[in-house]
């Protein structure tokens, strides 16, 4: 069985990308099931529910966000639209699962693809040089203790190489792959560990790599140059998709494979 996971989708460049590859890419891998990370498609800062549709339309199957899901409003009410145990693709949008207790919408996804297997989508989010949250891992401990389906994807969203890679560590034989989102840069490591578990640290943004992570360069630049603040807008430039295809075992949910990919125009 073959996973798409697609990272995180940045602006109207990122979203044309993924529109010109992901359907190819679904065919020629056979993919089962359709993972994206959604959480920069409005202008660079969050998702909308006409942007949601519109990636649910291209065959998503569970959107993921992150750090920026409460940036566009209306979402909010999108996600909580959605009752717990429907699959109403509003359902379907996760916010990561450490999130404080009451938070709008969910972390957890279980559902079953067209073929019959049951899977998981779980979405955590790091503390390391971000917002203090509840601990990912102890989280990660609750929520698979209740889960029944084999196949399990984490998108683990952070900013640092070691909590991602620990998070790998950590989960190693007990999901199938373990996914990092967030820093919009793809790391060369993706490799299955020890006891069956893909993994890789950053899949990459797909959005516009002539960039600063996605932004327009002289904008960032003067920020850095003279601290100053200023407004960000989503760069256009040499768009890419960038995201992983796991090969696991239905049956065991073991990983067997994972290649990553980098598609541009
Ligand atoms: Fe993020």
């Amino acid at each position: 069985m073959n996973i798409l996971f697609v990272g995180d989708i940045f602006g109207s460049a990122g979203r044309r990308i993924v529109r010109e590859h992901v359907g190819h890419v679904r065919a020629a891998h056979n993919v089962e099931l359709t993972i994206i990370n959604a959480e920069n498609a409005a202008g660079g800062f969050g998702l909308t529910p006409p942007l949601a549709e519109e990636i649910f339309d291209l065959g998503a199957d569970v959107l993921t966000t992150g750090n920026h899901v409460w940036d566009k409003k209306e979402l909010i009410d999108y996600l909580r639209a959605a009752p717990a145990a429907s699959r109403e693709r509003g359902r379907r949008v996760l916010r990561p699962a450490n999130f404080q207790p009451g938070t709008p919408g969910y972390g957890l996804y279980e559902g079953t693809t067209a073929s019959g297997v049951d899977y998981a989508v779980i979405q955590l989010q790091g503390r390391v040089f971000m917002t203090p949250i509840d601990d990912p891992f102890r989280t990660a401990d609750a929520l698979l203790a209740g889960i029944k389906a084999k196949v399990i994807v984490v998108d683990f969203h952070g900013e640092a190489t070691s909590e991602k890679v620990a998070m790998g560590w950590y989960l190693d034989g007990r999901v199938t792959a373990v996914l990092g989102t967030h820093t919009h840069v793809p790391t060369a490591d993706e490799r299955i560990l020890h006891n069956g578990t893909a993994f890789q640290t950053d899949v990459g943004m797909s959005g516009p790599y002539d960039s600063i992570i996605g932004v327009e360069t002289d904008l960032v630049l003067h920020k850095f140059l003279t601290a100053m603040p200023g407004k960000f807008e989503p760069a256009k430039g040499n768009p890419k998709m960038c995201g992983a295809v796991v090969t696991c075992d239905p049956a065991t949910g073991r990983a067997s494979a994972i290649q990553r990919i980098m598609l541009g125009e």
